[in-house]
Formats: C-alpha cells, structure tokens, sequence
C-alpha cells in the first residue's frame, strides 16, 4: 500500500534522510526507532508533506500513485494521516470546528471521488456531534475539550490524545505517529493505546514512532525498524525492539558501523 523507496530528503541545503526504504502494507503496524536526531519526524514529516523538506532523490507511492508532488492537503483526503510529535497550539480555532471542518473535507472528498457510491457518507453537523462525542468517550476525553482552543493550554499529555482524537474522525487508511506515546500518563498510555488498536485493523497502516519499547506492549508491531543517522539500518520483528531495550544504541552502532 504504502512504499518508500530510497528515500533522500533536506532542509535548508541539510541532508537528513540518506536513502529510506519501507514498505507497509494494509493491516500492518510497524514501529519506527531510532536515536534522538535520526531522522525520525523528518521521515513523517516528508511523508505528509512539509513544505521546509526537498526530496532530492527516491520515491513514495500510495496504492502505487506518487505522493511527492501532492499537496498536504491533497495527501490527507487520500487517507495519509500524521500525528504530530509537538501539536501545534491554533489560538481562535476551536477544537469542533477544527474538527468538523477537517472530517467534512476528507469525507465529502471520499464520496466526491467514488461519486456518491460505496463512498463514506456525508456528515451533517448533527451527526458530527454524535460522532466526536463518541470518540472522545472512547479516548476518555472531557467534553469541554471541544469548545477550547486547539491544543492551547492543552498538557502534553492532552495534546496527543487531541491527536489521536483527530485520528479516530478521519478515519485513515496510511496513519503515522509521531510519538504519540511520549508525555502520557500510564493509564493514559492505555487509553490512547486502546484507541489506536480499536482503529488499527485490516483496512489501515500505521506507522508509529517512538522510542519506548512499553508503548509496543499495548500496541503489538509486526514489524520493528531502526533508524540511524537518516537510514534504516535494522529491521526485525517485535523482539527486536526487546533487544533494543537491552543493548541500547551504542551497541548497535559498533554492530552496524553507522558513525555516531
Ligand atoms: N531546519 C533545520 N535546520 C537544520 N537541521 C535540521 C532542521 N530541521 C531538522 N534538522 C536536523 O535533522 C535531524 C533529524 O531531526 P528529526 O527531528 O527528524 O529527528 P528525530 O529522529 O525525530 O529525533 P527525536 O527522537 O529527538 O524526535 C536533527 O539532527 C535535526 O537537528
Ligand atoms: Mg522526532
């Protein structure tokens, strides 16, 4: 569903990513590790779009179409969804009318392009109600979220359920993660995991990135990648995050002779 291959990108003259290659398929969950400064949020921010980023070389498709040349916008009404390692804060801008606005445009794209017909169904601003009261029951989220602000005066915590939030509206079929497990509570860490494995299923890819092997307890990978200084450097499964955890970075290093 989703390849990247030999992936290069830069900012500002930089060079960040050194050749990415991944594939996810549909119904796949895989994790994205790596040092602090690796490349990382890079990665999903190229993946969504970022203006700031120049792909130098490689490519990414979507159901085999290239997505480089697309817009941001144009990604996320395709179904690629990114959650973002530090939210942004939108005084003036309500959460529900973030919301509704983002959930009417992907939507109502989704039945423009199958023209009415197996497409998902329009919300009206009722149904939008409905439906954001429900999920943020699911993310155990108080109501009085939705008439503040987006994300201002939010706690870290708060701020990444907001996304997971925002998540569980649009509904993805590509949904990448920018640590969206750092800054949580535990039991906030379970909330936001079950949230994310009742979305995740055989109809979405989830790519998520985080540096806590604890988050992959509740949300089990199948594929577990490594990044190093702009290049996966180790791929495995679930116990390879394990091994991690053990050995620490430094190890893997010397291993796989990245410099440091
Ligand atoms: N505007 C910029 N100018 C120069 N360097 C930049 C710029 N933006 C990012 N970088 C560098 O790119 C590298 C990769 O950053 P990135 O945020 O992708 O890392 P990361 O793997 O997500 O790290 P973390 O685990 O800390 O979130 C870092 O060394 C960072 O300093
Ligand atoms: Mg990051």
């Amino acid at each position: 569903m989703f390849e990247i291959e030999n992936l290069h990108a830069a900012i500002e003259d930089k060079e960040i990513l050194k050749g990415v290659d991944l594939t996810i398929n549909m119904g796949e969950v895989h994790a994205l590790m790596g040092p602090n400064g690796s490349g990382k949020s890079t990665l999903a921010y190229v993946l969504a779009g970022h203006p700031s980023y120049e792909v130098t070389e490689g490519s990414v498709r979507y159901f085999g179409e290239d997505i480089l040349e697309m817009d941001p916008d144009e990604r996320a009404r395709k179904g690629i969804f990114l959650a973002f390692q530090y939210p942004t804060v939108i005084p003036g801008v309500s959460m529900a009318n973030f919301l509704r606005m983002a959930v009417t445009n992907v939507r109502n794209s989704r039945v423009d392009s199958t023209n009415g017909n197996g497409g998902t169904p329009k919300v009206t601003p009722r149904e939008f109600r409905r439906l954001m009261r429900e999920k943020m029951q699911l993310l155990k989220m108080d109501e009085s979220f939705a008439t503040r602000y987006l994300n201002e005066g939010f706690s870290g915590g708060e701020k990444k359920r907001a996304e997971i939030l925002q998540m569980a509206l649009l509904e993805p079929t590509m949904a990448i993660l920018d640590e969206t497990d750092s800054g949580l509570d535990i039991d906030a860490l379970r909330v936001v995991s079950e949230g994310v494995n009742a979305l995740a299923g055989p109809d979405m890819g989830v790519l998520l990135i985080t540096h806590y092997q604890r988050l992959l307890n509740h949300v089990k990978p199948h594929f577990v990648h490594i990044m190093m200084g702009g290049c996966i450097v180790q791929e495995g499964g679930p116990e390879l995050a394990l091994e991690l955890e053990a050995k620490g970075y430094e190890k893997l290093r010397a291993e796989v002779a990245v410099p440091a």
